[in-house]
């Protein structure tokens, strides 16, 4: 898989994908990623990527010019399954879309910034629009690399066994079961007998009770339609 990001920001997503799992996922060739500088592709004098909003009101507005021409470069180099815009009005991020991003092979992941781009790069370019959360953030970037990571570590070969995405909460609709390890006795909180047990069957039946039970106090809405 292949996954371009376009940001006037690119040093926000330096990190996250430096480390650990998305490390690990571009060095075994499960997925490369591409940060482009929205700047670079700006044929203003200097290089601005921005403007004022007609019809007035406070807050720049990305400009259509340099996206579109990075977009455009892009997609004469490959064809692109989606081209995401990460903004606050977009559908809200949830396991399914991930799951199903992680079986496509291009995108590309806009990041807004100021008060977002020019309406017309959403209309003519932009085939999916999300946001990670009912909340504003200075710029998509954090978002970008929320949905990244989201996606990545659910292409095949990226997890192992141990870290399998099958058991994540959301995965079966359900909640993740509470975890333990050692000590068996902190301060005299222990851990539930059934997990010491050894009986496989006992503590898969504990599992789905606490996933359900979990499930039902924090996130009833999981359960509704079933
Ligand atoms: N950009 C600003 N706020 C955002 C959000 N909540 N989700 C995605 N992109 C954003």
């Amino acid at each position: 898989m292949r996954i371009d990001i376009l940001t006037v920001l690119p040093k926000l997503l330096e990190s996250p994908f430096n480390d650990s799992i998305m490390k690990r996922a571009q060095e075994n060739g499960h997925v490369e990623i591409h940060v482009h500088n929205i700047r670079d592709y700006s044929t203003h004098r200097q290089k601005s990527v921005d403007d004022y909003q007609y019809g007035g009101g406070a807050g720049m507005v990305m400009t259509i010019q340099p996206i579109a021409d990075c977009i455009e470069a892009l997609k004469k180099e490959r064809a692109y399954d989606e081209i995401i815009y990460m903004t606050p009005d977009g559908e809200i991020l949830e396991q399914v879309t991930c799951n199903a991003l992680s079986m496509v092979d291009n995108i590309i992941i806009l990041c807004g910034h100021y008060k977002g781009v020019d309406q017309r790069i959403r209309d003519i370019y932009i085939t999916k629009e999300i946001s990670i959360g009912s909340y504003v953030l200075s710029g998509g970037e954090l978002g970008a690399a929320v949905l990244t990571d989201a996606v990545v570590r659910l292409i095949p070969g990226v997890l192992n066994d141990e870290t399998s995405a099958l058991s994540d909460s959301f995965q079966d609709g359900l909640l993740a079961p509470p975890v333990y390890t050692r000590p068996e006795d902190y301060e005299g909180h222990k851990v539930p007998d059934v997990l010491l047990s050894g009986h496989e069957a006992k503590i898969e039946a504990w599992r789905n009770e606490q996933s359900l039970k979990r499930t039902k106090e924090r996130r009833p809405d999981l359960l509704e339609g079933e």
